[in-house]
């Protein structure tokens, strides 16, 4: 009985099986969003898979990522099968009804991507076009709640942009840092103010208040000693060479 209990709790330590968990830190993400996430080779990299690392560090786990559609990323921390939700992941009121936010790691918002040649005089002229957006963004949100009309979707901000260039849409709305990248190389394309003020966090499964405390405090220290600042200026870099081959 005492041999057995000793040899239970053995294979408990060996495989770590005990409360934080012996498996990984399983990220959900939407990789086709640069320099938040994106594709090196076969690899997912970018800002929000080292803020996640950094989490799945200070919990002393292994870490994985995986990326699916972006309208899939919130309902895979909801029916857990992945823990982290990270994807430039916008707080909403909506959002929080379905999941837990951390606290907030990037100000940012979004943008209407347009051709120099049309211009772009401000939200009025969006108006009755065609408006290409990413399925499942606050971008889509946008056209359906203040434009009052349905977007045209696509799975990627690029795609989006290919669709502007091929005269499919007229405007395109995306975040401001993936559509930095999609028009840099594109001599007819500009990007406006931002047209929303927006917040990204880490969203994860509700009730969990250790994981969220964990989460807050790695955010707290990559602002405060600087990694935040650095992932921010090397994955954009990185991501805008990948534009120029
Ligand atoms: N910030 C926007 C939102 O939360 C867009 C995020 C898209 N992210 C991505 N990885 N494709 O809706």
């Amino acid at each position: 009985m005492k041999k057995l209990a000793i040899a239970a709790l053995a294979a408990a330590v060996l495989c770590g099986c005990s409360d934080s968990g012996a498996d990984k830190v399983k990220m959900i993400t939407e990789a086709t969003f640069p320099p938040y996430e994106f594709l090196r080779g076969h690899e997912i990299v970018g800002i929000d898979v080292e803020i996640c690392r950094a989490v799945a560090q200070k919990l002393g786990r292994e870490f994985s990522c995986e990326t699916v559609d972006f309208d899939s990323v919130i309902p895979a921390v909801i029916s857990g099968k992945a823990d982290l939700a990270a994807a430039g992941i916008t707080i909403t009121e909506d959002r929080k009804k379905n999941v837990d936010f951390s606290v907030p790691y990037v100000k940012t918002g979004i943008v209407v991507i347009y051709k120099k040649s049309v211009g772009f005089t401000g939200a009025e002229q969006l108006k009755g076009k065609k408006i290409g957006v990413q399925g499942g963004t606050t971008s889509e949100t946008y056209v359906l709640n203040e434009l009052k009309q349905e977007p045209e979707r696509s799975r990627s901000p690029a795609e989006s942009v290919a669709a502007l260039k091929s005269g499919r849409v007229e405007f395109v709305i995306a975040d401001i840092d993936p559509a930095k990248n999609c028009v840099k190389g594109e001599p007819d394309l500009a990007i406006s103010d931002f047209i929303t003020s927006e917040e990204y966090a880490i969203a994860i499964k509700k009730g969990q208040p250790e994981l969220l405390k964990a989460i807050n405090e790695t955010i707290a220290e990559i602002k405060a000693d600087g990694r935040l600042a650095k992932w921010i200026a090397d994955y954009t870099a990185e991501a805008d060479k990948l534009k120029d081959k």
